[in-house]
């Protein structure tokens, strides 16, 4: 009969694996129950998995189960899941009762984390680096909790980094927030009435985001400039016909993993008077620069902000980790002398079809690393991808993934 193993043998399954083979057994030749939960935070409109992935799993002989509602606010109705074989329940702790993996966009919420069996699997972007409350409450629960935020950026990891396909997102949807939120057009425009020059868009921080606003921002035919403090960033934006500017005096800012490095005081300081004089000519600044694991370097002073021509935007996208731009406020706009900073939070949230699809695309891939053939679940901590994203297992915190 298939059935899950106890905490007690998956330790010793564990513990034998891992002498063994350096491998972890979660469950035994058995099944996966692979539960896909109606996200709970309010401005939440992603599911994490897709009936396409739903019937994937299903053809792979897995048992898919999906709270009620789950993808709707997505664009796929419960009919969708049905049809790809997998089995619609009423409520979040109907999942849990049942799944021994479960799906996430978001952290679960405290009512999900309570309801959780000790030993259920969970795939879900964390915030792992900064929550580590949230983190310590999964080694509590029994949790084995793989951050999707910690994928490593390297080539093999690149189908399962939810990172890049969800900033791609935003840097697209910024770049039509700010054409929307213009009082003036994007591209050159020769009509009867004249002609109107393109607008002058700035782009700070040109890594996965900002690469994705520049190029929204040319098709809409912006006249686009783009800095970044990584010197390789410059031939990236180049390539798709913007201009990169950068102070002649700049160091190469690149770190290890092509993460910048943060930046000294005074560095920061040079960087925000060498970009003022850029600001006020830009009619829309989409701002992107961050930091893994800490507060979003500050770029744009509030005396910036209101040398800009009124009817000028500015769209931070990193709102939600303490912002680019002194005067903005998480999700909210702020105006000032006539300039709109507008600081959205979960922007992929807001294109909520795609930015599911590539999310469940990235955990297919995730999937294919850490299901064995048996169709068990199987951790190699050897493999530096499982052993960077898995941050809890066996109740304890693997501390050296997330910096304790
Ligand atoms: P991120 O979200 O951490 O930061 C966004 C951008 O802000 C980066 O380009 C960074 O250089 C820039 N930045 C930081 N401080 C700044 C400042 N003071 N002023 C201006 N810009 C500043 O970075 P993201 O987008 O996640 O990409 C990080 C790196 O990882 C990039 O080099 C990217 O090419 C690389 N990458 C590699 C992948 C792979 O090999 N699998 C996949 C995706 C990205």
């Amino acid at each position: 009969m298939k059935r899950i193993p106890s905490v007690d043998e998956i330790r010793v399954l564990g513990v034998a694996g891992t002498i063994i083979f350096g491998i972890h057994r979660l469950t035994g030749p058995t099944q996966l129950k692979i539960g896909i939960n109606r996200e709970s935070a309010p401005d939440e409109n992603r599911v994490a998995g897709t009936p396409d992935l739903a019937s994937k799993l299903v053809t792979a002989g897995h048992e898919v189960v999906v709270e009620q509602n789950a993808g709707v606010k997505a664009g796929f109705p419960d009919e969708a899941f049905r049809d790809a074989g997998a089995t619609i329940c009423e409520t979040m702790s109907e999942v849990a009762a049942t799944a021994n993996l479960v799906l996430h966009v978001g952290k679960p919420s405290e009512e999900e984390l309570g309801s959780v069996r000790e030993g259920t699997a969970l795939a879900a972007t964390l915030d792992a680096r900064r929550d580590t409350q949230m983190i310590d409450g999964l080694a509590k629960a029994g949790v084995t909790a793989f951050a999707m935020d910690l994928v490593p950026r390297i080539a093999r990891a690149q189908s399962m980094d939810v990172l890049s396909s969800q900033a791609s997102i935003a840097g697209y949807k910024s770049a039509l927030m700010a054409a929307d939120s213009l009082s003036r057009f994007f591209p050159m425009m020769m009509t009867a009435a004249g002609t109107i020059p393109p607008a002058r868009v700035l782009i700070l921080g040109a890594g996965v985001a900002g690469l994705q606003a520049i190029a929204t921002a040319k098709r809409l035919g912006a006249d686009v400039y783009a800095f970044d403090v990584r010197a390789a960033a410059g031939e990236q934006v180049e390539s798709l016909g913007a201009r990169f500017i950068a102070p002649l005096d700049s160091d190469d800012a690149e770190a290890a993993g092509g993460y910048a490095r943060a930046q000294t005081e005074d560095e920061n300081e040079r960087q925000r008077q060498f970009l003022a004089e850029h600001v006020v000519r830009a009619d829309a600044v989409i701002t992107t620069a961050a930091i893994p694991g800490r507060r979003a370097p500050l770029l744009i002073n509030t005396s910036t902000i209101e040398k800009m021509r009124p009817g000028s935007v500015v769209i931070d996208l990193a709102a939600e980790t303490g912002g680019n731009v002194e005067a903005t406020v998480a999700g909210q706009d702020v105006v000032l002398n006539g300039v709109v900073v507008k600081g959205p939070v979960n922007v992929p949230s807001l294109m909520p079809y795609h930015a599911s699809v590539t999310y469940a695309r990235n955990l297919e891939s995730l999937l294919s690393l850490i299901v064995g053939d048996d169709l068990g679940l199987m951790l190699d901590f050897e493999d530096e991808v499982v052993d960077a994203m898995c941050v809890t297992h066996g109740g304890e915190v693997r501390g050296h993934t997330i910096g304790r």
